[in-house]
């Protein structure tokens, strides 16, 4: 039996449509559509018929290379006006045979997700991160087991109702239903990350266009997470500064220079380039010139970072974590960007890293832009940890079902639809 998923990535450099068709439980991409950003700010959806607009294209597009026609997507939300809360909830099991029930885990995830909202936020995904059977963790689904006490860890992100409404509004114009609204950084562990390193602390670094998104994962869960308002335009911006040319002439100029440094890591001396001027005119420039433009606003940006880590309770984490860090994003492409992290900063860079398990074409597959959209598509395969507010297409069979179904119980009685 095949059943086709579909994703949509609303990004502030590029829309993307995916479709994949899982057959077997192996994911194929079968369609891929982009079409040109518009309508966002620093990732938030401030005019919803103009994403509407763009994203039907990316859409379209992907439709007629997949030569079907999708009834839902899943979609990613992000931006500053995301937060985290995580709360712990205890209840005793007080059945004869101490047996948990359905209703006990009801009652913990109850009392773990009875936060107060502000009025003009509301609750969109929760994620049991792990509940205890009398203090023993790691355990997804309790259901059955015996004991005297119930523990629940749970995760839970509020947005801001106007950002939520209107990301909802623009896809649902597509005439799509959403299927689930995934906040970005809990996508990453599904296109990115392996376990052990989410066990020992890993750090994926989204280096895209108008946003950097960073996500923090330690012992085994999403630790901390910030969208910054800074990403590759703000490379090309400095370039058309620096080289008086426009922006499309700053991104090419970007691409092909990059970090360009000779094989001792530092900056090559002496070798130049052609830019074209917004007067017309064509100059050589200095290679190094156009390079030290670029590090020094990834200098910045690593600062950032950095200070969004300072006071992060992590061990070994001085200040980038253990296992090491996960670039991803469309900037993660410019050329000479990993060795000079390595060489300027005690980091550990994790290569080359791509979704697992999905097949058909490479290109998009291998592509680091296309990462969040592909995580999304193997989060509507099923195997997902959390729940969208959004979630209908919860498989029975799947394996933590019923502590599903009992989460989207409870974002119901949140009253948030
Ligand atoms: N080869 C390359 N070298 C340097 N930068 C590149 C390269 N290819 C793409 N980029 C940059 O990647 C950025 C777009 O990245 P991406 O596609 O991840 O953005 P997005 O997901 O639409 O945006 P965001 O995640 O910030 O909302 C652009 O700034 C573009 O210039
Ligand atoms: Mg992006």
């Amino acid at each position: 039996m095949s059943t086709i998923i579909s994703a949509l990535d609303l990004g502030t450099d590029k829309f993307v449509a995916l479709i994949g068709e899982l057959v077997d439980g192996d994911l194929e991409v079968v369609g891929v559509g982009k079409g040109s950003s518009a309508g966002l700010d620093k990732g938030i959806v401030v005019n919803p018929e103009e994403v509407a607009r763009s994203a039907q294209q990316a859409l379209n597009k992907a439709e007629r290379m997949a030569a079907t026609k999708v009834d839902s997507v899943h979609v990613g939300i992000t931006g500053a006006h995301l937060e985290m809360i995580e709360k712990n909830a205890t209840v005793s099991i007080s059945h004869s045979d101490r047996t948990i029930r359905q209703e006990d885990v009801l009652r913990v995830l109850d009392l773990a997700g009875s936060v107060d909202t502000k009025p003009d936020r509301r609750l969109i995904y929760a994620h049991p991160r792990q509940f205890f059977v009398d203090g023993q963790g790691g355990i997804s689904d309790p259901i059955g087991m015996k004991g005297k006490r119930l523990d629940v860890q749970l995760q839970i992100i509020s947005a801001s109702d106007s950002s939520f409404d209107n990301l909802l509004r623009s896809v649902r114009s597509l005439g799509v239903t959403v299927a689930s609204v995934v906040p970005q950084p809990f996508i990453y562990p599904h296109a990115l990350l392996k376990e052990d390193e989410m066990d020992q602390g890993v750090l994926v670094v989204d280096f895209g266009g108008g946003t950097t998104e960073v996500a923090l994962f330690s012992e085994g869960k999403l630790e901390k997470f910030r969208t910054l308002p800074v990403g590759g335009f703000h490379l090309t911006r400095d370039l058309t500064v620096k080289l008086n040319a426009d922006f499309e002439e700053a991104e090419r100029v970007k691409k092909e220079c990059g970090l360009h440094r000779s094989k001792e890591g530092k900056f090559m001396q002496g070798e130049k380039m052609l830019v074209q001027l917004v007067a017309g005119e064509r100059v050589q420039f200095d290679k190094k010139e156009i390079t030290e433009v670029l590090s020094s606003r990834i200098e910045e940006i690593v600062e950032m970072i950095s200070g969004e880590l300072d006071g992060s309770q992590l061990p070994n984490a001085d200040p980038f974590p253990l296992a090491g860090v996960v670039l991803t994003g469309g900037s993660a492409q410019l050329s000479g960007l990993g060795s000079f992290l390595k060489d300027n900063y005690d980091l550990t860079l994790i290569e080359e890293r791509h979704p697992s398990q999905v097949e058909g074409l490479r290109d998009i597959i291998e592509d680091p832009r296309y990462s969040v959209a592909l995580g999304l598509l193997k989060y509507g395969t099923g195997k997902r940890k959390g729940i969208s507010l959004l979630d209908r297409d919860l498989d029975a069979k799947e394996k933590s079902g019923k502590v599903f179904q009992i989460l989207r119980k409870l974002l119901g009685k949140f009253r948030l639809f």
